[in-house]
């Protein structure tokens, strides 16, 4: 197992993460950022908008993942979140999202794979209650590549009781497991007492794809940056 856990206060987690992004974006300017959306990264992206614009400069943001069949307006869709959450404040050099008006979905998570396979130096990711990342759900295998999914029942609920969604979403585009395990390097993020389970799966349970995060532990070079609540079950920490 290659992943390093850091347990942090929860009320210091988000402010550190992002200290530690903003230094890394000094040393790299070019940082090519893969972002999801969530509750998970809402506090830290609320201090990342803080940030200096100028180290955002010559960054490049790719969208993870993205809801289909939603309102464009809709508070949960994926892409005008990220952009009213980070996006308008830093405003890195470029912000790929993922195109859901083309009626062709396959057409758009092409689009997304080919903008990811160009390289990704740092994907953060969340971690879904079911064990998803991304919306790799369960059931994705090591090898799942950027496509075109139909969500799990507990992402549905997710997407309308969390994020406010009109209704449960059926499908999705998500960057593929495999693509995601080509990134330099991985920030698995992880808040909260009602992720400390499936945490503790996730790191020290079997890899399986019925728990698609279990993968990032083939990962070189992963940081897992959990809060004390969600590390409360883990024998490391
Ligand atoms: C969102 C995404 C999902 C979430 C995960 C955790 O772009 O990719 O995998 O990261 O469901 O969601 P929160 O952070 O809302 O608990």
């Amino acid at each position: 197992m290659t992943f390093t856990l850091e347990v942090l206060p929860a009320d210091r987690w988000a402010e550190a993460v992002a200290g530690d992004l903003v230094a890394r974006l000094r040393a790299e300017p070019g940082l090519r950022l893969c972002l999801p959306t969530g509750e998970t990264p809402a506090p830290l992206y609320e201090c990342l908008r803080r940030s200096d614009p100028d180290v955002w400069s010559r960054s490049t943001v790719i969208l993870l993942d993205e809801y289909l069949g939603l309102p464009p307006d809709d508070p949960a869709v994926a892409g005008p979140r990220l952009r009213r959450e980070l996006i308008e404040d830093v405003r890195p050099a470029t912000y790929i999202d993922i195109d859901t008006v083309n009626a062709d979905h396959a057409a758009s998570a092409r689009d997304l794979d080919v903008a990811a396979a160009a390289g990704i130096d740092l994907a953060l990711l969340g971690l879904g209650v079911n064990g998803h990342i991304g919306l790799n759900e369960p059931g994705s295998t090591a090898d799942a590549g950027t496509r075109v999914v139909t969500l799990h029942p507990r992402s549905r609920e997710v997407a309308t009781e969390r994020y406010g969604a009109a209704h449960g979403p059926k499908r999705g585009i998500t960057l593929g497991v495999a693509r995601l395990l080509e990134a330099r390097e991985i920030w698995l993020l992880v808040t909260g007492e009602r992720k400390a389970d499936v945490l503790r799966r996730t790191l020290e349970g079997p890899e399986t794809a019925e728990l698609p995060a279990s993968f990032l532990r083939r990962h070189p070079n992963c940081r897992v940056l959990a809060d004390e609540p969600a590390a409360a079950l883990l024998r490391a920490a």
